[in-house]
């Protein structure tokens, strides 16, 4: 009998900030070095392949050499006391790498390629780098598996269910500007507990039972683990 609590946590680019990787917003985030409309939506890709291919395999070389960090393993950590699903936004495999063994990936995988004309077609990427030319069975140019803007976001159903059933939602480094990633938290029961661990915590409004934490991911979440153990 599983009689764990359930735990989601929705994450975002701050849970691997410490690990090496660049988040979004804010100084030196990666959309101050690139335009969001080249290289992450479907017209950019129309325009330049090339330039999102290259965009993509800068990302997945830092990723593949990047490691989990504290963060990471702390929520891995949290599967002894909790039944725990983790929804992220982030393209990484740095929650698996950790040991986490529930991860929904809302906006795709850096490792994974996919057909442009048949999007049931999915490939593992090996190595870092996919190329123009790289096809699928069908002939078709190969495109990064990940989820731009404008196009639907296939795990969102999935997500919301998850976070509907939540027993304790808590929200690691995510500046919840993008949707639907960030209208989860409306979808939570009212009265169960939530959190947010965040050096510079987004403004929730009309939302219950939401204490923040304003810390980095790994310190917030050293300090947050015994209060939620508390809770099991
Ligand atoms: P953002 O860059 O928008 O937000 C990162 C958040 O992490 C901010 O709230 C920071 O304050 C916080 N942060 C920074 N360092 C941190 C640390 N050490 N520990 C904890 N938090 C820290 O990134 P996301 O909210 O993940 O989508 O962005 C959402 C989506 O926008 C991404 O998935 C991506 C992007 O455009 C697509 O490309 C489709």
């Amino acid at each position: 009998m599983n009689s764990m609590k359930k735990l989601v946590v929705l994450t975002g680019a701050g849970i691997s900030a410490e690990s090496g990787l660049a988040t979004f917003r804010g100084a030196g985030g990666l959309w101050e070095g690139y335009r969001l409309e080249d290289v992450a939506t479907p017209e950019g890709w129309d325009r330049n392949p090339g330039l999102v291919l290259d965009f993509y395999n800068q990302r997945r070389k830092t990723a593949l050499e990047a490691k989990p960090n504290k963060g990471h393993r702390i929520l891995a950590e949290l599967e002894k006391y909790f039944e725990v699903t983790i929804i992220t936004q982030n393209v990484d495999n740095l929650h698996e790498r950790a040991g986490s063994t529930n991860v929904i990936h809302l906006h795709g995988s850096l490792f994974e390629a996919r057909s442009t004309i048949d999007e049931t077609l999915v490939y593992p990427i090996k190595g870092w780098e996919l190329k123009l030319g790289d096809c699928c069975e069908k002939g078709s140019q190969l495109r990064p598996n990940v989820v731009w803007f404008g196009e639907q976001v296939p795990n969102m159903e999935v997500a919301l269910t998850h976070a509907m059933q939540a027993d304790i939602f808590l929200i690691v480094g995510t500046s919840l500007q993008v949707h639907p990633a960030a209208d989860l938290i409306y979808f939570v029961k009212s009265e169960i507990p939530k959190f947010i661990v965040d050096p510079d915590v987004p403004v929730v409004n009309g939302v219950d039972n939401l204490k923040s934490i304003a810390e980095k991911a790994s310190t917030g979440l050293a300090r947050l683990k015994p209060k939620l153990i508390q809770l099991a």
